[in-house]
């Protein structure tokens, strides 16, 4: 109910802004955590759109979330200097590990896991971020070290 009202204000701030849906909708995952489903609704009405409409956008942008994200959430980055570094070998360490797949959140809640295009750490690659904390030059033994120190 509180996070109904806080979505509907939101995009009632935005209802009038050109193109307005997107920065709403950012908004509306910055202050919950993702954007619920039966925010869809209210998030229409304001913006005069169908459900379906907004569903749509929701859906189509992967940083979207429908449901709270992992406590820890692993962004792994595909970009091509560390794509050229491992990167692909890493992610597939990292979903092994986590218990979940890409855009996915592990069984237990504790890890989300997402891609993410460039942390600016290319030169000492491959990176990625744990809670928005970034670390560079990961390995497999190196990405275990820093999940494990981070769930304590
Ligand atoms: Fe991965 Fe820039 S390409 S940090």
């Amino acid at each position: 109910m509180k996070n109904l009202g806080i979505a509907t204000s939101i995009a009632a701030a935005h209802k009038d802004m050109p193109g307005g849906l997107l920065p709403a909708l950012h908004g509306i995952q910055d202050a919950l955590g993702h954007v619920p489903p039966d925010a869809v609704p209210v998030i229409a009405e304001q913006f005069n759109l169908s459900r379906a409409e907004v569903h749509g956008v929701v859906s189509y942008y992967h940083h979207f979330r429908s449901a709270p994200a992992g406590r820890l959430l692993v962004q792994v980055c595909r970009a091509e200097a560390c794509k050229a570094m491992g990167a692909d070998a890493l992610l597939a360490h990292a979903e092994q590990r986590l218990g979940c797949g890409v855009h996915g959140t592990s069984a237990d809640g504790r890890y989300s896991l997402e891609p993410v295009f460039c942390l600016g750490l290319c030169a000492s690659s491959p990176a990625i971020a744990v809670n928005d904390e970034v670390h560079a030059r990961i390995t497999p033994a190196l990405f275990d070290d820093i999940v494990e120190e981070a769930r304590q």
